[in-house]
This record gives structure tokens, C-alpha cells and sequence, in this order.
């Protein structure tokens, strides 16, 4: 028999031996899929990717959440070919960088100033550091619900990857439930004068209840606390301007990434004058040194974000975005109890963000049967760590993802009877991290349940 993944398999092998975790991103690693996935690829368009082999697969997740359009969408590469002759990067600014910065503020309603970096972790930790200097306090309240904020030392040091990280980076950073107004006011209470932020996602898993953002709002301005609503996923996927959009409450500082530039390296600090200006030279006090980076304004990456917003503002791209994941959501759901396996594998979050289910013959939350179905649908040409739609996701393209499911909850159906070893072939994947309970919460005696981070990280 061919080898139809050997070209794949030997760069992935080799890439594995020169970068550390097989990839620049945990998420997209060898240990989080199973071993008979694409190790490595090569070329997407649209919701398709092709391998080194040349196999092809409709996919699911699209750079974590980051090509909201699809893959090398012509209007979105011909923005950046354009670009790519007038220069890249200057000694002063580019005029792209004020287009940019009036496109973004054109949407994110409230916020007077906007600083573009290249990853979304600097941009929420850039927030944190401005309510710090704002407020004269030293901690950070974080949504414990919400699986991933930054790579940096605060956030980072509250989960079980913290090698590396002194606990004093750590312990300042306390947390609170979401749709949980008493954990908050439980946060306050403990901590009086001291919170200079509370950062969530203003929108996840589950809708915001009924007063919880207005509540957190009026708390936050009640103690002087900046509140920051992080917009990295809900922006330009929920709805265009994030969950400030959605659902009206004005956070003082967002923070904007992924499906900004449809994949360029493209985020933002966006907030009130008052608050932004602390990163400006006209001023009285401590200097604060704001998101300033050799590459924060390369002027490709911008083009890259003005034409993803301009169709975005043009085109139904997030009713689409709903659509297309209710309509994959539906149909899971459907092929799943034709199988007996809907208590096992069920669609998980909004529709345009969705996430599933893999669960083991008891019900608990199974890697190795996660991995199994990975691997099934891998076979069937689907690669879905998540059931993260695209712009370019047709009806086609769902229907045939649901045939996929058909076959390979078929299989799943049978391991759950008859024992997951004769169907799993190679060792099951790894979750990236898991959150350590910290600061209130941990004193609360709260235990936190870590979202399964499918694609996230
Ligand atoms: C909600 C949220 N905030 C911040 C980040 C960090 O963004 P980046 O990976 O671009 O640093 C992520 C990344 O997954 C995220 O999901």
C-alpha cells in the first residue's frame, strides 16, 4: 500500500526536530491531533487546505480563528500585493497606519485612540499595563471561564505551563465567574482600592445573562477599576464591533486581533482618550511605554486589515458566519443521534464559533476518543480540531463535513461498544494546558473547569 502522507509525515518529523512543540503555535502540534493527520501543509483556498502529499481537506478552525474570510481571499491578497511595492516598513510613520486606525475606530463605537501591534497577547497585556498606570493599583481580575488571554507572565503564570515564570509575575492576577455578578463583587470586597482592571471576553461559550455586562460595568466604574472587554474572537465573528457591539455596554479599553486581517499579523488597543493618552509624549508623570515595536505597523499587515474591513462592513459576513455554523450545528446534532452517540458528541458554544463534544463510554470527556473522531474525519478529508466556520464555507462544504461525521461517528459508535484500542490508531492527543485555580477564586474554594481549548492555543 502507498503512503499517502510520506512527503507530509517526513517534514513534519523534521520540523518537529528544529522548533520546539512541532510548531509555532501549541495548538497546531503534533500531540494535539492524531498521528495520522497532516503534520505540516503546504498551500489553502478558501475552506481547503493541501498537504505536502497533496491530499486535500476542508478545514475547520482557520489559523485559530484568525481567517475569518477564508484562505488567500483575492481581494484581501491583491490589498497586500499592492502594498508590497510602495515599501514595508519606514523612519516615520505610514499613512497606512492612520487609514488603518480610522477604519477601526469607524467601528469599535466609544474608543477615540487605537494602537496596532502583531499579536494579540501583546495587545491585552499593553491593556493591563495602562490600567495599571491609570489607576496606581497592582491587580488583575481575569474571567477564570475564559480559557486564554496572553502569553505573558500574568496570564500565563496562572495556568499549569508556567515554567519559566516567577510566582510574583503571577499572583497579582485574581479571578472571577462569568455571568457570576457576586464573584465579582466577592473580588472587590476582598480587595479594596487594589483591582486596576477586570479583563473578559464580553462574549464565549454562553450569551452574557441579563444585567451581567451592565453590572460588571457599573462596579467597574463604581471602584475606578478599568474594565477591558478582550474582542479578539467575538470582533469580526459575533459581530463586527465584538460584543460591545452585540450587547451595548462600553468597556474603557478593548483589545482586537484574529479575524482583523484575515490572517496578517494584525492587533489593536483601542479606548477612551483619557485612558490612550497615557501612552502618548504630551503629557505629565510616568512615561508608559506602549505597544512600540519595530514591526507594529508593517505596512503590508495594515493593508491586509483595511481590506478585511471594508468587506466586512460590505458583505454578510457574519450573518454568514452564524449561518453556516447553526446549519453544521443542526445537522450534527442529527447525524449524531442517528448513531446513539448525541449524549457523546455534541456542537458546543455560538454557532459561529462552535466547538464539540468527544466523551468515552461513561460520559467524561475522552482525549482518545476525541483523537478518534479527529482521526475518522481526517480520513474522510475534514481536518476539525473545531467547527469554526469561514466566509468561504458554502452549503456544499457543510454538507459534505456532515457526511464525514456520518462515517466517522459510525466508528465512534462501535468503539464506544466494543472498546476504543481496536479503532484508535497511534496514541491519543494532549490537551495544551489547564487553568490552576488562583487568587479569590482559589480562596472562594471555586474549581475551575477548563474549557476544552480545541484550536485555541
Ligand atoms: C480571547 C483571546 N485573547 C487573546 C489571545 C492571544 O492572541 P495571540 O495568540 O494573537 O497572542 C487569544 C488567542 O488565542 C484569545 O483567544
Amino acid at each position: 500500500m502507498t503512503d499517502h502522507l510520506a512527503v507530509t509525515r517526513a517534514a513534519a518529523e523534521r520540523l518537529a526536530a528544529l522548533v520546539p512543540g512541532g510548531a509555532h503555535t501549541y495548538a497546531k502540534g503534533p500531540d494535539q491531533y492524531p498521528v495520522t493527520a497532516p503534520g505540516v501543509l503546504r498551500s489553502g483556498r478558501g475552506c481547503r487546505v493541501w498537504d505536502l502529499d497533496d491530499n486535500e481537506y476542508i478545514e475547520y478552525g482557520m489559523g485559530l480563528r484568525s481567517v475569518g474570510l477564508g484562505h488567500a481571499h483575492p481581494e484581501v491578497v491583491e490589498a497586500v500585493r499592492r502594498s508590497l511595492e510602495l515599501g514595508t516598513n519606514f523612519t516615520r510613520p505610514a499613512v497606512v497606519e492612520l487609514e488603518c486606525a480610522e477604519r477601526l475606530l469607524s467601528l469599535v463605537p466609544g474608543a477615540d485612540m487605537v494602537k496596532f501591534t502583531k499579536d494579540g497577547s501583546s495587545a491585552t497585556t499593553a491593556a493591563v499595563k495602562l490600567a495599571r498606570a491609570h489607576t496606581g493599583r497592582d491587580l488583575v481580575g481575569i474571567c477564570v471561564d475564559h480559557p486564554f488571554f496572553s502569553y505573558d507572565d500574568w496570564f500565563i503564570g496562572t495556568t499549569t505551563m508556567d515554567g519559566g515564570i516567577p510566582p510574583a509575575a503571577s499572583e497579582l492576577t485574581i479571578g472571577f465567574n462569568y455571568n457570576d455578578l457576586p464573584s465579582v463583587r466577592d473580588m472587590f470586597d476582598r480587595f479594596p482600592d487594589r483591582i486596576a482592571v477586570v479583563m473578559l471576553e464580553g462574549v464565549r461559550a454562553e450569551a452574557p445573562e441579563q444585567g451581567f455586562l451592565e453590572g460588571l460595568r457599573e462596579l467597574c466604574t463604581r471602584h475606578g477599576t478599568v474594565l477591558v472587554f478582550d474582542e479578539m474572537i467575538a470582533g469580526f465573528r459575533y459581530d463586527i464591533a465584538g460584543a460591545q457591539g452585540l450587547y451595548e455596554v462600553r468597556p474603557d479599553l478593548s483589545t482586537w486581533g484574529k479575524a482583523l486581517a484575515n490572517g496578517f499579523s494584525v492587533s489593536a488597543l483601542c479606548g477612551s482618550r483619557d485612558l490612550m493618552r497615557l501612552g502618548s509624549r504630551e503629557r505629565d508623570g510616568d512615561d508608559v511605554f506602549l505597544l512600540s515595536t519595530t514591526h507594529g505597523a508593517e505596512v503590508c499587515a495594515l493593508a491586509a486589515a483595511i481590506a478585511t474591513m471594508e468587506i466586512y462592513q460590505r458583505e454578510p459576513v457574519v450573518e454568514h458566519l452564524h449561518r453556516q455554523g447553526a446549519r453544521l450545528a443542526d445537522g450534527l446534532r442529527k447525524v449524531a443521534a442517528r448513531h446513539g452517540v448525541g449524549d457523546h458528541v455534541s456542537p458546543l458554544g455560538f454557532p459561529c464559533n462552535l466547538v464539540f463534544t468527544a466523551a468515552d463510554r461513561e460520559g467524561n470527556p475522552s482525549q482518545a476518543f476525541r483523537t478518534l473522531l479527529l482521526q475518522e474525519l481526517v480520513d474522510r478529508g475534514v481536518l476539525a480540531p473545531s467547527l469554526v466556520v469561514s466566509y468561504s464555507h458554502g452549503d456544499a462544504d457543510i454538507d459534505r463535513t456532515l457526511d464525514a461525521f456520518d462515517g466517522a461517528l459510525a466508528v465512534y459508535a462501535r468503539a464506544l461498544d466494543g472498546g476504543i484500542d481496536q479503532f484508535l490508531r497511534g496514541r491519543p492527543s494532549r490537551v495544551v494546558m489547564d487553568h490552576r485555580p488562583i487568587g479569590v477564586h482559589a480562596a472562594l474554594g471555586g474549581s475551575i473547569e477548563p474549557e476544552r481549548r480545541a484550536g485555541d492555543r
